[in-house]
């Protein structure tokens, strides 16, 4: 690949400006100075560096996040701060995008990925990828088997919608631990609303059986590899 062509798609500078920067002197290909960006390089196992900083280049990047409470699932918001804000600034180069959003008073893991067939394969019901939630209600749950009847809530459009029929894992006076396929707006709030409950606080635990890495604190991501990523269909 044309190193000035991987420099601008990754967002580092566009073509120009990377132009400039090679006659500066400040671009290296494993330390050797690159006064010619048309040049073509190896992204994978050559190290680019433009002044003290590597590039970081992924033919795909897929993140695990521990989102943290008060953030949106949006790439802009003009009233919140964004999943994407807490990135880490050299993934705040890829074009990621969020498997299953999540509420902004919910925590807990979400998938970023560049990767569109990922994204989608996640979020269909019909791959049977089911998402698990910890759910905290206002009161104690005494009628859990109601979330397995046949029930109809609205959709993120206001739309009638009939969930499938949830998993339920754990049952525990305030506490349940559930799993859903799908990843309808408000989705576990409306169903547990449907029963009689008001969710107080909720965290995604897994996406299939990947589960949330509890070692990173709200905010804090990491990337995910093919065996974590197997894990997802499992
Ligand atoms: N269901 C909800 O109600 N909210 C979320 O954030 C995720 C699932």
């Amino acid at each position: 690949m044309r190193l000035d062509k991987l420099l601008s798609n990754l967002k580092y500078a566009t073509r120009k400006e990377v132009r400039k920067l090679a006659r500066e002197g400040i671009i290296t290909v494993n330390d050797k100075v690159i006064k010619d960006p048309s040049i073509h390089i190896d992204p994978i196992n050559d190290e680019i560096k433009i002044g003290h900083e590597t590039v970081l280049y992924h033919e795909t990047l897929t993140l695990m996040m521990n989102k943290r409470k008060g953030t949106v699932c949006a790439h802009n918001d003009d009233l919140h701060p964004t999943v994407f804000e807490d990135l880490d600034i050299k993934y705040q180069r890829f074009d990621l995008h969020i498997a299953g959003r999540l509420d902004k008073d919910t925590e807990g893991l979400i998938i970023m990925s560049t990767d569109g067939k990922l994204v989608h394969d996640i979020i269909s019901p019909k791959k049977d990828v089911y998402k698990t939630y910890e759910v905290f209600t206002k009161d104690v749950v005494e009628n859990i088997d109601d979330l397995k009847r046949p029930m109809e809530i609205l959709d993120g459009n206001n739309q009638p919608y009939t969930p499938f029929e949830p998993i339920i894992v754990s049952q525990d006076n305030q506490r349940s631990v559930i799993k859903i396929k799908e990843g309808k707006f408000h989705q576990v709030k409306r169903m547990f609303a449907h029963i009689g409950h008001e969710v107080i606080a909720l965290k995604r635990l897994a996406i299939g059986e990947l589960t949330l890495d509890e070692s990173l604190s709200p905010a804090a991501h990491k990337v995910l590899n093919d065996d974590d990523l197997k894990k997802i269909f499992q």
